[in-house]
């Protein structure tokens, strides 16, 4: 194709292919029927499967006599589990004991090929499915004491009370619905609980927060607690402790007070009836999660109280029974400081001030669950509280439940940060879990990706996110390459479809390519949609697909993307540096020069911390500007290449599953196309300079793109 090299001969040269992207995508759509109905044909003769089963497909091939000298619900799930799912010696004897044994940590365990021992039953369920993940994916079993990294391992679930999830993209609520028989339970309801706390406990995950952090003060009302009573006594076998987002303002606003203040005496007993309200039901009830003076939520602050009143008084109202209270540090008001800031500036100074059983969610990043971000700079320089990593499992800015982005690696990217906040070696992932500091207690939260679809996460490689976040709670110090072939050997075992295949075979030509696929897939959605430290460049529509020109007057500066990009005719991104926000003040040495230094900043967070000319020179040689166009394209390249790889695969899975994911990557690539046009179009105002020579240039016209952005429909509603 002719290359192009202004604005202008742009315009012109693209007229003709004037709303190319909406002719594409029926192309796309048409094309994507006619596989359907292939893919329908082929049902006929090839096993179908829903995905409902998950990761959870293990049968035995063996028998097992199974010793467990004490009964109890959770014990009896972990011998059916052993007696399902043993792929060992047939007539082996494995012993299950519940034995205090100090080397083991909370509710780890002690494997060994004879039998496992724990500290309390929890730990031996987990230490079943351990050595059933272990029997089914080859790995050896070897005597081991196995600790989780966090004590708690939640996930924390957006989910209204009308059955509607915020940034869920799998249907509605599994706990919720709305309607007359709203809190009527029924057996449909328990089985589907209870498959969900089965999934969850198997990687380990044990609590759930069952309600979106935007709460509705109603949760606390006493029939609504009776629905969470309902759902804790079908978790509790799996050792999922149920925890709730409650509202700061409740006690006003469902509880009749005056106020909310949290220094009231009126206002904390009301904390303290709730609480034993609660747990007169609940006994082992998890605690609070609460988002207080965030996004329009009400908080201490509306008193004149700091976050650490409004925390404390929650967290004295439910520490008799051994209760938390997990307080979000996601907060920033429309002051004008860089929101990046924020956080740190509201919380550092209250380092020390929170009740032993508080703990800080920080998310992972300073702004918001973005594809790439620094760390937060809280993670470490909190050094008397206990903190807490938030990632985010459901796909908000990662492409909902259309793009096939494995998670993982940037989970991993994240815990692996260090933040010499104690040395060399202070990751993230060390800073929370309790190596460094001294917490009372370690936690973990995720926002969940889990819907009612059948095959609970949407795309069927979502489940793998969940997979993930679960096994990167338990060990934080996993690799991404170890989860993804663990859930690709569970998810898709060789004889997933009913034919004869050799693992040798099946190794190569699936287990390799598609591991590597998802491997690569979270830096192909970072290159197609905000490459080298671009962030919030996303639509406002869902947050789906590219916005960066989204400003209309009157919205709040820092909602808008080019709050963000701030880019201009000189050059594109945010100074944060000492000449700028000097947000890189707030990381320790020597992180802090790392990242204020152009030289030594990594690229992949070069607009993130710097604002630098169009012609500045990148490591590679080339202009950023080159590098910019080149990192669009080539992420549109790796999604084609996905479609081939998998393509490649088709003997090897079955046709619903094959088909759920050949028909998101045609959405995913339409989505990659735009994310490349409409952004390459659009700094090119800026820069005015050519896309560079051998890569596609960009097609359709920025002012279409522009014009349909907010029209445009999300491409999962109409599924
Ligand atoms: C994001 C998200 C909101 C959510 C918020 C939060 O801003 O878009 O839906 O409420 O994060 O984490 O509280």
């Amino acid at each position: 194709m002719k290359q192009i090299s202004t604005e202008n001969s742009i315009l012109h040269e693209n007229t003709a292919s004037k709303s190319y992207h909406f002719k594409q995508m029926t192309f796309n759509r048409m094309k994507l029927t006619v596989s359907i109905l292939i893919l329908f044909l082929a049902v006929q003769f090839t096993r179908a499967d829903d995905g409902h089963g998950l990761w959870l497909r293990g049968k035995s091939t063996a028998s097992v006599n199974v010793v467990c000298a004490k009964k109890s619900p959770t014990l009896d799930l972990a011998v059916k589990e052993l007696k399902q799912g043993w792929q060992g010696k047939n007539g082996a004897t494995f012993v299950l004991t519940v034995k205090v044994d100090k080397a083991i940590k909370f509710d780890g365990f002690k494997l060994s090929p004879k039998g496992i021992q724990a500290n309390n039953e929890y730990g031996v369920l987990y230490g079943v499915y351990e050595l059933l993940r272990r029997q089914a994916t080859g790995e050896t079993i070897k005597d081991e004491v196995c600790n989780p990294s966090y004590e708690h391992r939640v996930l924390n679930h957006w989910d209204n009370m009308d059955g509607s999830i915020e940034r869920g993209y799998a249907g509605h609520s599994i706990f919720w619905r709305r309607g007359a028989d709203a809190f009527v339970t029924t057996e449909k309801d328990k089985a589907l609980w209870q498959e969900y706390a089965r999934a969850d406990a198997s990687v380990g995950i044990n609590g759930a927060v069952l309600n979106n952090v935007n709460s509705n003060p109603n949760m606390l009302k006493a029939e609504t607690l009776k629905r969470v009573k309902d759902i804790a006594d079908v978790l509790r076998p799996y050792g999922v402790k149920v925890f709730i987002s409650a509202k700061f303002s409740s006690p006003s606003a469902m509880g009749g007070l005056k106020s909310s203040d949290p220094l009231n005496p009126e206002v904390i007993k009301w904390w303290q009836d709730k609480a034993k309200e609660i747990y007169s039901m609940i006994p082992d009830f998890g605690g609070f999660l609460v988002k207080a003076n965030s996004e329009g939520q009400a908080g201490p602050q509306d008193y004149g109280r700091t976050h650490a009143d409004g925390a404390n008084v929650m967290a004295d109202a439910v520490k008799p029974y051994g209760g938390i209270v997990m307080w979000r540090a996601f907060v920033y008001t429309t002051s004008n400081e860089d929101r990046a800031k924020q956080a740190y500036n509201e919380f550092l100074p209250l380092d020390g001030k929170f009740h032993d059983n508080v703990i800080i969610q920080v998310k992972n990043g300073p702004i918001d669950f973005q594809p790439r971000e620094p760390f937060s700079p809280l993670f470490g320089a909190m050094k008397k509280t206990s903190i807490m990593p938030e990632v985010q499992v459901t796909q908000e800015y990662l492409g909902h439940s259309v793009d096939l982005v494995f998670l993982a690696p940037m989970w991993e990217e994240f815990l692996k940060s260090d933040t010499y906040q104690e040395g060399k070696g202070s990751t993230t992932a060390r800073c929370t879990d309790g190596s460094i500091f001294p917490q009372k207690h370690t936690a973990i939260a995720g926002v969940s990706n889990v819907g009612l679809d059948v095959n609970w996460c949407g795309h069927l490689f979502a489940q793998s996110n969940w997979y993930a976040y679960g096994r990167l709670a338990w060990n934080n110090q996993m690799t991404s390459e170890k989860i993804a072939d663990e859930w690709l050997k569970l998810a898709f075992e060789p004889t997933s479809t009913g034919k004869s295949v050799s693992t040798q075979e099946w190794t190569t030509n699936f287990l390799k390519p598609i591991k590597q696929m998802m491997l690569d897939s979270r830096e192909a959605a970072v290159n197609y949609m905000m490459p080298v430290g671009f962030h919030h460049i996303m639509s406002s529509n869902e947050h789906y697909g590219p916005g960066p020109w989204w400003a209309p007057a009157r919205t709040r500066k820092d909602w808008t993307p080019p709050y963000f990009h701030q880019a201009d005719s000189l050059g594109v991104g945010f100074n944060r540096t000492t000449t700028g926000s000097n947000a890189v003040s707030q990381y320790h040495e020597p992180v802090a020069s790392m990242f204020n230094d152009v030289n030594t900043c990594p690229e992949i967070y070069l607009l993130w911390f710097h604002h630098l000319p169009w012609n500045y020179k990148m490591k590679s040689g080339r202009t950023l500007w080159d590098e910019i166009c080149i990192h669009y394209n080539t992420g549109l390249h790796q999604v084609q290449q996905f479609q081939k790889t998998w393509d490649g695969v088709q003997p090897y899975v079955d046709a619903e599953r094959f088909g759920n994911v050949k028909e998101r990557l045609v959405l995913q690539l339409d989505a990659a196309h735009l994310w490349n046009d409409g952004c390459v179009l659009y700094f090119q105002k800026f820069s005015k300079m050519p896309v560079p020579a051998g890569i596609e240039p960009p097609v359709g016209k920025l002012d279409d793109i522009i014009n349909n952005d907010l029209k445009r429909p999300m491409p999962w509603a109409k599924r």
